[in-house]
């Protein structure tokens, strides 16, 4: 187990690059098993989640080759098993995903309910019922497989009752090779979709409308391989500007796909920080005068994202004036708040509300991370604390930023890892 410790009270300057999307990488590498051929993956992030899919792809059978940190070539012309270990599915929620993808190719699938950040309940009944209209049978059996089959699969009209990322890349993962016509309506309208489809797409997939919230499927009866790069990490970007307003300083965030980024931007400068993205794939933040407090609400996208909700409470907890955050995605995100207060930040949390009183400042102190993005909001309050802050839980952090201590240190934060004998702190959920 590692620990972080980080000197704060130092500004950021310089450039950070940011790597390939998480979210999207996790749908795509699943997706590989649509053809019987080979497909290049270029600036896959090089991040435990990652790691986690390759090797549950080789597992199941595929040649998973290593080209570089950030580059793979999979094979997925052998025949492939179609069940995900238990021990494989628990440590990474997008493991469901292996459910559609080999639904689509071997019209069956058994994968262990997955595990996942705990943000309260996380139903899949939106996925199974998109599984039922395309003609599968969906079980559970022993040990909570979930288990999905079909005698043949025939596109169908799927309304989603709530915006689901997974169930919409579930569906379309399912439906690419079922003959006929697939509509998903209510679809969630995130990057990493748009990238599924776009990877789909070049193998040879018919899918209009990705981005918008009616996804139309013309099945079709078989893909190709192909080479595809995935998107910049619209996340992890996300961090880094606010970790740049909050610290202060001038940071220039570089691979990045600026639209993918205006509900942060927007925040940004209704807290008086100058956010230049006047540029085809960077982003400059300059921040030298303490935040001035906004309301945040996070929605499916195009809305703030629910995973910087975390980050941008550290910003409004050194605010000038008070701000809420209205949580609209999951039932249970304020679970950090805990942490931050025993740094001095003033947070109320009623339900999916959090009431955040700004103070002038945050004070060092020992703290955790509890899941993935609570952790990154752990960094940037370390960043902001004066005196020294010690972050234990870095492995969950790992799951989703690459060199993240690297990375800051290098804008010119005082921070380190350290290694730590706690074997009760090892790694559970993921999401
Ligand atoms: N929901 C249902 N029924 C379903 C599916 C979802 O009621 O069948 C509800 C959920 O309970 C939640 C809402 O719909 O209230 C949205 O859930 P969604 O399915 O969109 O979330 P997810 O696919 O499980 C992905 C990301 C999360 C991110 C959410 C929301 C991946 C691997 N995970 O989760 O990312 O918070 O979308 O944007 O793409 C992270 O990267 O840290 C992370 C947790």
């Amino acid at each position: 187990m590692e620990k972080v410790i980080i000197n704060g009270g130092k500004t950021l300057s310089g450039t950070v690059d940011i790597g390939g999307a998480k979210n999207a990488a996790v749908a795509i590498i699943p997706a590989t098993l649509l053809t019987r051929g080979v497909c290049r993956l270029e600036n896959l992030p090089d991040i435990k989640d990652v790691n986690i899919m390759l090797g549950t792809l080789k597992q199941l059978g595929a040649k998973v080759k290593y080209i570089n940190p950030h580059t793979y070539e999979i094979d997925t012309t052998p025949e492939v098993d179609t069940e995900v270990p238990d021990e494989l599915a628990k440590h990474l929620r997008a493991s469901y995903y292996f459910l559609g993808a080999l639904l689509g190719r071997e019209k069956c699938a058994s994968v262990a309910m997955p595990g996942g950040c705990d943000f309260g309940v996380r139903p899949i009944d939106q996925h199974i019922k998109g599984f039922e209209l395309l003609g599968a049978k969906v079980g559970f059996r022993e040990n909570a497989m979930v288990e999905v089959k079909a005698e043949s699969l025939l596109g169908n009209q799927i309304y989603l009752d709530v915006v689901s990322v997974g169930a919409t890349v579930n569906l379309i993962l399912a439906a690419v090779l079922a003959p006929g016509l697939t509509t998903i309506e209510q679809a969630a309208k995130e990057p990493h979709i748009v990238d599924l489809a776009n990877f789909l797409n070049l193998m040879g997939a018919k899918i209009t409308g990705a981005g918008t919230d009616v996804i139309k499927i013309h099945g079709v009866k078989q893909l190709k391989g192909c080479t595809y790069s995935i998107i910049p990490d619209q996340i992890e970007a996300g961090t880094y500007m606010v970790a740049a307003a909050a610290a202060g300083g001038e940071v220039i965030i570089r691979n990045v796909i600026p639209k993918h980024l205006e509900s942060i931007t927007a925040k940004l400068l209704e807290c008086g920080i100058e956010v230049d993205d006047d540029f085809d794939d960077e982003i400059h933040i300059k921040s030298d005068v303490r935040p001035k407090r906004c309301n945040v609400k996070t929605l499916p996208h195009p809305g703030f994202p629910t995973d910087m909700q975390p980050q941008i409470a550290v910003l409004l907890s050194v605010a000038d004036g008070t701000s809420i955050i209205s949580e609209g995605v999951w039932d249970n995100r304020f679970r950090y708040v805990e942490q931050l207060a025993r740094l001095g930040a003033s947070i109320n949390v009623e339900g999916k509300l959090a009431v955040i009183e700004g103070v002038e400042h945050l004070k060092g102190a020992p703290i955790k991370a509890d899941d993935l993005r609570a952790g990154a909001a752990m960094f940037i309050a370390g960043l902001v604390a004066t005196g020294t802050t010690e972050i234990r839980g870095v492995e969950h952090v790992d799951r989703g930023y690459e060199k993240i201590v690297e990375k800051l240190a290098a804008l010119g934060a005082d921070i380190k890892r350290e290694i730590v004998p706690d074997p009760a702190g090892s790694l559970n959920e993921v999401g």
